[in-house]
C-alpha cells in the first residue's frame, strides 16, 4: 500500500517534470537571480560592514552546503545509471542536468565571495599569504567550475564536439577537489556526502569497465 503510494509520487513527479520544462526553465531562471542578488546584496553588506554582514557570510556558507548537494544530485543519475540501477526520480535530474549544474555553479560563486573572496579584496582581510590549504582546494574547484559553467549552452556543446565532453569530465576532478576542501576543514554531512559520491563515482567507473 505505502509502496503504491510512493510509486505514484514519484510517477506524478516524473509526469510533470516531463511535461513542464517551460516552467521549471523559468524556475531555474528566477532561482538563477536570487542567488546573483544574494550574491550582489550579501557583497555591499559585507563591504559596508553593516549589522547584516555576518548574516550575509552565513548566507555564503549555507551556498556552499547547497552547491556540494547541488553537485550530489547531478552525479547521482550517472552512479546509479552506471551500476543499471534505473530510478525514475533521478531521470528527471537527467532532464535538468545543465541547469542543475549551471545552479552548482552560482551557488558555488556566490559561497566563495560571500565567505573570503569579497572581503579579501575589499576590506584586505584574510590575506593570501595565510590561506589555509582547505581554501586553495575550494579555489581550483571553484576555477574548473567557471569552464564548466561557460560551456553550459548548446553553442559551447556544437563547437567544442568530442572535446566539450573532455573538458566536462573535469566534473570528477571538481569532487575529489571539494571534498578535501570541505574535510581538512571538519567532518561534516557535507564532507561525508561529497566523500560518499567521490567513492561511488570511481566504484562505478570500475564496475561499468569490468
Ligand atoms: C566549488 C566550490 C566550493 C564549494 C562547493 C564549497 C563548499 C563548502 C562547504 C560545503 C563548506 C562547509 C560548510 C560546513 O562545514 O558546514 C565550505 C566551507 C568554507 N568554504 Fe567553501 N566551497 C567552495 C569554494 C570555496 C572558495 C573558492 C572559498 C574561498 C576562497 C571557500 C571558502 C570556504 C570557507 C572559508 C569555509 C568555512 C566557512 C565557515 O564555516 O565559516 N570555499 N565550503
Amino acid at each position: 500500500m505505502k509502496g503504491d503510494m510512493v510509486r505514484d509520487l514519484q510517477e506524478k513527479f516524473f509526469q510533470i517534470a516531463a511535461k513542464e520544462k517551460r516552467i521549471i526553465y523559468r524556475l531555474f531562471y528566477l532561482a538563477y537571480i536570487i542567488i546573483f542578488w544574494v550574491f550582489v546584496w550579501g557583497s555591499l553588506e559585507i563591504i559596508r560592514q553593516t549589522p547584516n554582514a555576518s548574516f550575509a557570510y552565513n548566507l555564503g556558507v549555507w551556498s556552499g552546503r547547497a552547491a556540494v548537494t547541488m553537485l550530489a544530485v547531478v552525479l547521482i543519475p550517472g552512479i546509479l545509471g552506471r551500476f543499471g540501477i534505473q530510478i525514475k526520480v533521478t531521470r528527471v535530474f537527467t532532464f535538468y542536468r545543465r541547469q542543475l549544474g549551471i545552479t552548482t555553479f552560482l551557488l558555488s560563486f556566490t559561497h566563495g565571495m560571500l565567505v573570503r573572496i569579497v572581503a579579501r579584496i575589499a576590506l584586505g582581510w584574510y590575506p593570501i599569504s595565510r590561506a589555509p590549504l582547505f581554501e586553495l582546494f575550494g579555489s581550483l574547484a571553484l576555477s574548473l567550475l567557471f569552464f564548466l559553467f561557460i560551456t553550459s549552452n548548446d553553442w559551447s556543446v556544437g563547437r567544442l564536439g568530442l572535446w566539450w565532453k573532455r573538458l566536462h569530465r573535469f566534473v570528477y576532478v571538481i569532487v575529489w577537489l571539494i571534498l578535501f576542501h570541505t574535510i581538512l576543514q571538519r567532518v561534516s554531512v557535507w564532507s561525508v556526502m561529497i566523500s560518499a559520491v567521490a567513492m561511488l563515482e570511481v566504484v562505478s567507473l570500475i564496475y561499468s569497465k569490468y
